[in-house]
């Protein structure tokens, strides 16, 4: 991989004594501004190290540096070291690294050999598949994809909360308030209503609480009419679950949900006892953490019953005897931070080494109307709805511009659902979002659409250069593309591989959302400045490579971030 970075900051090392490449390569930036270079070395850095004045360091500097063929001229700039590349040879690599590697622009093989598991989307059973689940599934696929990409193998599963004592509630409403056919006919809707109505009828009659308990109970000994209704209910739930699954294009290895893990606990708490963590407070069994400054960790409710953290650290246990995983990541939302903090400390506590690489990853609140997310009031909306308005408002979108395009209704399921995702994945993962429709529903600006838009118009052109006969065979005179849009074009191009390994570092598929629209609105300066199926074929060729390299960066990230790259709209 061609990295000017890397070879300027080893050009660099050479001229300083006391101070390696690497460190160089950390404190190289980009100027805010073109006109101060393409990179700048801020020498007040090296003043301590090197016991000299910034100002001195530049100037040594800028003197020290030989004729070489990736830097143009250099200038030394209050302290800074400004570095002007040589711009044909950097588009020259650019370019022909970028159309080399084809596809495999950008990944790498650092994680060769390493297991990464993936727990994303984990809606709960019986209840709605709204837009707070799609900000897991969302950034858990890019993730899976990211990790995957970089050589890792990734397993994504989908821990199901198809356990718990809402189950108790759900079968005490069937059996009073429902009937087969109504929930044959209205699914999760009908699964919800009956749930709504349960709280309702809780709060006047409190003697459903203990129904409630009662059926949990019977469920967990095994009462076959309570198992059948409840592997009904999750029958339902997981098909309505894959509608939305297959829209949005991800998939899972495992489907191992907490009920997996009902015969697995009681070794894990037989562990906790051996290694002294149990304690007795009230009648539950807890494991302290008050000297880490967190409240206890329940493990077993005073009833002998269990809970969502027994469950989770036996699955933890589980997942690294079974994949011996190098990252076992977590998506869920922030208000379950503190959950995760304590159970991976109870982990710690067991003296498992692998704690450290447990790693969860939140996001911030998704509210409507200013008000939260509640199955129980039913303030939910469900992503499936969302999904196909999304679709239904491209389709007529594609009927005014382009009628006559073939399998639009295919593109117009690719780009309504890229516009949910792209928005969901565009803020800072931890940013509190308030749903609209207007915004999810505006194709305008920054958004997926613009981005798949960008990508079928470099096809166009691709397609429009083979018509003519006149596609690129390879050879390109990089001296050519002289414009600052085409050098910035290729200045952004060459960051990909930087950006996708910053979002995998930070466990942040937004740093490539926001890049792609970067890339977009660069490659549509450049496509708006310059004609590219010139007669002069030398110039048309020059072009050419720079917007099949184009084409190629934005496809592959748009796939990273889990959109598909129709090359018509
Ligand atoms: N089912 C949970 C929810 O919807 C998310 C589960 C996250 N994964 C886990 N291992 N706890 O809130």
């Amino acid at each position: 991989m061609f990295d000017v970075k890397l070879e300027v900051s080893n050009l660099l090392a050479s001229k300083i004594s006391d101070v390696d490449q690497q460190q160089i390569y950390d404190m190289l930036e980009t100027p805010p501004n073109p006109e101060m270079g393409d990179l700048a070395l801020p020498c007040f850095k090296l003043s301590r190290i090197l016991r000299k004045p910034p100002v001195q360091i530049a100037q040594d500097l800028a003197a020290a540096i030989p004729e070489n063929e990736n830097i143009e001229r250099v200038e030394n700039v209050s302290g800074y070291l400004n570095i002007f590349l040589n711009k044909s040879q950097f588009i020259n690599k650019v370019l022909s690294h970028i159309l080399k590697a084809g596809e495999t622009y950008g990944s790498s093989d650092m994680g060769k050999g390493k297991n990464i598991v993936i727990d994303y989307s984990s809606p709960n059973i019986a209840k709605p598949f709204h837009v707070g689940h799609l900000r897991s599934t969302a950034i858990g696929n890019s993730l899976y994809r990211i990790f995957e990409f970089m050589g890792y193998n990734c397993i994504g599963i989908n821990y199901l909360g198809d356990w718990g004592t809402q189950f108790g509630k759900l079968i005490t409403a069937y059996k009073k308030w429902g009937n087969e056919q109504a929930v044959k006919e209205g699914l999760i809707k009908e699964l919800v209503a009956l749930y709504v109505k349960f709280h309702q009828e809780a709060e006047k009659d409190p003697s459903l609480e203990d129904e409630a308990r009662q059926w949990f109970v019977r469920l967990e000994q095994g009462d076959e009419e309570a198992r059948s209704l409840w592997k009904w209910f999750i029958e339902i739930s997981l098909e309505e679950y894959q509608k939305v699954y297959d829209l949005l294009d991800v998939k899972f290895d495992s489907y191992n949900g907490e009920s997996f893990f009902n015969d697995k606990m009681e070794p894990v708490i037989k562990e906790l006892e051996e290694k002294g963590l149990l304690k007795e407070s009230q009648g539950a069994r807890i494991v302290d953490l008050e000297e880490d400054g967190m409240p206890p960790c329940l493990i077993l409710k005073s009833d002998g019953s269990t809970l969502y953290a027994t469950r989770d650290i036996t699955a933890a246990i589980y997942r690294k005897n079974t994949y011996n995983f190098d990252k076992c990541i977590y998506v869920t939302g922030v208000s379950q931070s503190l959950h995760f903090r304590q159970w991976f400390k109870v982990i710690e506590k067991m003296g498992y080494e692998w704690h450290k690489d447990l790693y969860h990853v939140p996001f911030g609140t998704v509210s409507i109307g200013g008000e939260k997310l509640a199955t129980r009031t039913g303030n939910v909306v469900l992503l499936e709805e969302i999904l196909s308005k999304a679709i239904e408002k491209t389709l007529e979108t594609i009927e005014l511009k382009n009628p006559h395009l073939e399998n639009k209704h295919e593109v117009a399921k690719q780009m309504g659902v890229g516009a949910v995702i792209f928005s969901d994945l565009y803020s800072n993962r931890i940013k509190d979002v308030s749903f609209s429709w207007d915004e999810v529903l505006n194709f305008d600006g920054e958004t997926g659409p613009y981005v798949q838009y960008t990508h079928a118009r470099a096809c166009s052109v691709l397609r429009k250069a083979a018509d003519a006969g006149a596609e690129l065979d390879g050879a390109f005179d990089s001296s050519l593309l002289s414009s600052k849009e085409e050098y910035q074009l290729v200045k952004i191009l060459a960051g990909f591989p930087d950006k996708v390994k910053q979002a995998l570092e930070n466990l942040e598929p937004s740093i490539l959302t926001r890049y792609l629209v970067d890339v977009a609105q660069d490659f549509n300066r450049f496509y708006h400045e310059h004609s590219i199926l010139v007669d002069d074929e030398a110039l048309r060729n020059a072009r050419l490579a720079l917007v099949q390299a184009a084409k190629l960066t934005l496809s592959i990230g748009l796939r990273l971030i889990g959109l598909h790259a129709p090359e018509r709209v």
